[in-house]
């Protein structure tokens, strides 16, 4: 028997504009929760010769950042000695994908991972940047020690852990070069992981976050050096939380730009004029997510 939309469903469906077999499809792998699929990102304790000691899929995936490697399914690369040495760090595919504009970022100077917990996102970026002045920074105490306890199990010497709100930070006077933005979010994906999401779809839920997500991007534009980048990521669907909140930023800030990811061509939003990017289910690489890159211009 064919279940009922719910009235959260069926929102979101509408403001993705997702209709027919799109739609059915989003939602059979939300209700599913089979759509996780791991990766791993070697850490600087691997030299640059190491290879992962399980199988892995070896299909051609031109966004993949450098020194990530997807498993074949079965395969649990926790489980091995070299997981718990901090040879590689474990994460699903689409936060890759999410890191996949720094492609065109050119190597910062200084970086701020603003929510960084418990780790993954910095962890891509030491796989891509020669070591360099970074700033893994989590608010929530507790997590802020498995980010602790993960940096030190993967050897990033040249990472500074803190734990300052985005707006202490926009006080601080400091000025980075490149900002990680992975927002806390209603986290819709996760059903598609299969994991319980209480109210993730329901419209207080997804107001409330897109209200907090606008507050960390200003505090966020406060600390961006003239020239600098801020990359934008979720793990939810809905565009309140995504494109709208990408919209409200370009609105507010005249100097700052939507920046082109030639790799990220195939995933790019038809939501909003200006370059956004959207991984679904149905892609076949994890969960899904959403990435934009805003571009503070250098005169500004
Ligand atoms: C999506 S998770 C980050 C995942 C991480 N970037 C990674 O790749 O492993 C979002 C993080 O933002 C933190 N957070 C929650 N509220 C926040 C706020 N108001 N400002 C900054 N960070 C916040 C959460 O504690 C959580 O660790």
């Amino acid at each position: 028997m064919q279940q009922e939309i719910t009235t959260g469903e069926r929102r979101l469906c509408s403001r993705l504009g997702l209709e027919g077999a799109s739609a059915e499809h989003l939602l059979a792998a939300m209700r599913a929760g089979e759509s996780s699929r791991s990766a791993v990102v070697l850490s600087p304790r691997a030299a640059a010769d190491y290879e992962p000691p399980f199988a892995c899929c070896h299909e051609p995936v031109p966004w993949l950042p450098p020194r990530v490697y997807l498993p074949k399914p079965g395969v649990k690369p926790t489980a091995h000695p070299d997981y718990a040495a901090g040879m590689y760090y474990c994460l699903d595919v689409s936060s890759c994908w999410e890191s996949a504009p720094l492609s065109v970022v050119p190597a910062p100077g200084r970086s701020l991972d603003l929510c960084a917990a418990p780790g993954g996102k910095t962890m891509l970026m030491a796989a891509r940047y020669l070591p360099h002045n970074h700033t893994a920074n989590e608010v929530n105490p507790s997590r802020r020690g498995i980010l602790k306890q993960n940096v030190e199990q993967c050897g990033l010497p040249h990472v500074t852990v803190c734990g300052l709100r985005p707006d202490q930070w926009a006080r601080s006077g400091e000025l980075f070069d490149l900002l990680l933005v992975d927002a806390p979010c209603s986290g819709q994906s996760l059903l598609a992981k299969g994991i319980r999401n209480p109210g993730c779809l329901s419209t207080s839920m997804v107001n409330g976050n897109a209200k907090r997500q606008k507050g960390i991007l200003l505090s966020a534009v406060q600390c961006t050096a003239p020239g600098g980048y801020i990359l934008y990521s979720t793990c939810t669907y809905d565009p309140e939380e995504n494109e709208k909140v990408m919209a409200y930023i370009l609105k507010r800030k005249p100097d700052w730009e939507a920046v082109e990811v030639p790799l990220l061509e195939g995933y790019r939003s038809h939501l909003v004029p200006f370059p956004a990017y959207r991984l679904l289910p149905e892609h076949g690489y994890g969960a899904g997510g959403f990435c934009c890159l805003l571009h503070r211009m250098p005169q500004s």
